[in-house]
């Protein structure tokens, strides 16, 4: 029950907003879809309005008739509940249940996400029209999974939201003196000496306190997460066999703790937009799909929603290459989704993504975009052997949602960090190494890892550092980076060298910060540079592999160390080191794989999935892969 029921072999398709056209276009939808070898849509994402005009009146009629032209057309449907975007009747009916912003703002209306997740009246809605699919499409012949609500990511910092919040933290800590103590509530003042005195962390006058803010992301995520499985329930009790997911995007507005929400849905979907049009697409796509490989434990998980033809970045949508939709698709499949579903079938004709590119552009079937959606849909069925063979590497990568919340807040760290272009720096580097990483949470389960890197784990809580110690002790081999294990899991310094209390396991102490300004570059002895960030170490018996060349208090010092621990080792490099530098201490690591740079090379059981993105033809062993192409063979040994 962990798969579309009824889709065999690989998914493909998109979001299907039928809800927008008049019916003569449904007919042609299908067709085209046939056409194109789709097999799964997903319907309903944000027809709320649609389906309940009014309070407590629905109009089923329309996907009633959706689905069974969806179904005797042979397209399986991922129906949506469409609680990501409550229609006006209902925000005009329930002002309380508006998402409020930190500054107090609060959002009307007339976009989407305008809910606030703690609003009863929300919480109520939802599972009032949720209950009402559930009864009406639970046995549909055409139903394949349940695509719960869209996206989790609103925060709202309502009266509703803190006083959520405060139950939360008293389930959290017990007692005001347990959160007093774990806030460092000493400081400025902060200390309560009443549950309700405990506000969201909302626009205050200068600096807000990082342990609060990182409690109410971590409350946010809980808080989502009970909405997702209130439906979920009812769903569940409706039709046991029908899989139940939600999309799971990467952003920063998003606090959502993905490997705690792994274990409630039984497919992780994922939607993959990348950022930036360069090869910087790719290296995001791959990661995106080793992410969403690792919150579904190594099993088949599914790409939800990609853009056809275009990549959004901050200068605006740039068009993709001819074959590029096709490659990026297969940089997923190759890491484990299987198939590759988009946003969206058709373009749509107005709205304020009416821009957007799909599946089926605003010029119809007659198109170079429609042409390459049917060239790819030919050949997924060809793809569906390898599907379900395992990816098996040795090298995994911490991504801690802590880290990255807590770094989010620049007001209160040492300086600048980027803590996910720390994380995608070691993903790119050994990507063009041709080396796969799983992720891994910082509590996770390290047994099936030969090494383990922690790239500037800022939040290292206890039960993390006790995973580590046990990790490297046992024989692993874990290279962590600066800034790793800085405070715990309140926030709070570890103190006296840093490191979340493991000094002894690296055999050193850090005993200061000393970021560096922005442009300029710190050589180390054989090893390249640093930049922005550096630290100064004590050695306390581990041997230092190389030291810092230049720069004020550093210049001599250890920069790069490593300490035998148990049966393992640990290293710690104390600077963000550029690319190349990461490359070096990789291959004296002997880390590398059968990819090079700019091709992708996964293996799975006996089969090899290669693309390459470079504009040369691409020879790896006895494989040749022409310029832009991609390819998937059974390896011969
Ligand atoms: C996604 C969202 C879709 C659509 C898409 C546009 O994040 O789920 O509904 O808005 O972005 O790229």
């Amino acid at each position: 029950m962990d798969w579309p029921r009824g889709v065999d072999g690989l998914c493909y398709g998109g979001d299907y907003n039928p809800e927008q056209w008049p019916e003569e276009v449904w007919d042609d939808d299908v067709a085209l879809m046939r056409e194109a070898g789709v097999n799964l849509v997903t319907v309903g994402v944000f027809s709320w309005a649609c389906l309940e005009p009014k309070e407590g009146e629905f109009d089923f009629g329309w996907l009633d008739r959706v689905m069974d032209k969806l179904g005797e057309g042979g397209v399986k449907v991922d129906l949506a509940t469409p609680t990501a975007s409550p229609p006006p009747w209902f925000t005009l009916a329930h002002p309380d249940a508006l998402n409020t912003r930190p500054d107090g703002t609060v959002q009307v209306h007339g976009s989407r996400d305008t809910y606030d997740v703690h609003a009863p009246a929300y919480q109520r809605a939802s599972l009032r029209i949720a209950s009402e699919l559930a009864e009406r499409y639970a046995e549909h012949p055409a139903l394949a999974m349940w695509h719960v609500h869209n996206e989790y990511g609103s925060t709202s910092h309502s009266a509703h939201a803190e006083r959520a919040f405060r139950g939360w933290l008293q389930a959290k800590y017990g007692s005001l003196d347990n959160l007093n103590r774990a806030w460092w509530g000493a400081f400025w003042s902060q200390r309560y000496s009443d549950w309700d005195q405990i506000l969201a962390p909302r626009a205050t006058q200068y600096l807000s306190n990082p342990a609060h803010a990182l409690d109410f992301k971590r409350f946010t995520s809980d808080a989502l997460l009970g909405h997702y499985i209130a439906q979920r329930d009812l769903l569940r009790q409706a039709n046991p066999e029908i899989p139940i997911t939600t999309n799971f995007v990467f952003g920063q507005w998003a606090p959502v703790d993905p490997w705690k929400w792994a274990a409630e849905v039984d497919l992780i979907a994922f939607d993959s937009y990348p950022s930036s049009p360069d090869e910087t697409a790719e290296r995001q796509s791959a990661m995106h799909a080793d992410l969403s490989r690792s919150w579904a434990g190594g099993r088949p998980w599914l790409l939800m929603e990609q853009a056809a033809a275009s990549i959004h970045s901050p200068d605006g949508a740039i068009a993709k290459s001819p074959g590029r939709m096709a490659r990026h698709s297969m940089i997923h499949i190759g890491r484990g989704s299987k198939g590759a579903m988009f946003f969206q079938w058709r373009s749509g004709r107005g709205g304020s993504e009416q821009w957007h590119s799909a599946l089926v552009p605003h010029a119809g079937k007659n198109t170079r975009m429609f042409r390459e959606v049917v060239d790819f849909g030919k050949a997924l069925p060809g793809l569906a052997q390898g599907a379900e063979e395992p990816i098996e590497t040795d090298v995994a990568i911490l991504w801690s949602p802590d880290s990255w919340w807590a770094t989010g807040d620049h007001a209160s760290l040492p300086a600048r960090v980027d803590y996910l272009e720390n994380v995608a720096q070691i993903h790119r580097v050994l990507r063009d190494r041709g080396v796969v990483a799983d992720f891994v949470r910082p509590e996770g389960d390290l047994s099936n890892y030969r090494t383990v890197i922690a790239p500037s784990t800022y939040v290292l809580s206890r039960a993390a550092a006790e995973n580590l110690r046990w990790f490297t002790a046992g024989g692993g081999r874990l290279v962590a980076s600066y800034l790793t294990g800085a405070v715990d899991e309140h926030c709070q310094i570890w103190l006296d060298g840093y490191l979340g209390g493991l000094t002894d396991m690296f055999g050193i102490r850090v005993t200061e910060h000393l970021p560096q300004p922005a442009g300029e570059t710190r050589a180390l002895w054989n090893f390249g540079a640093a930049e922005r960030f550096c630290e100064l170490v004590e050695l306390r018996g581990a041997q230092c592999v190389t030291q810092y060349a230049t720069g004020q208090v550093i210049e001599n010092q250890p920069a790069v160390t490593v300490n035998p621990f148990g049966e393992g080792e640990a290293w710690y490099v104390s600077c963000k080191l550029v690319d190349e530098a990461w490359d070096r201490l990789f291959e004296s690591l002997e880390l590398t794989g059968p990819g090079l740079p700019g091709v992708d090379v996964v293996d799975r059981g006996p089969w090899r999935y290669v693309v390459n993105h470079t504009d040369a033809e691409a020879r790896i062993g006895d494989l040749v892969v022409p310029a832009g192409g991609w390819s998937v063979v059974k390896r011969s040994s």
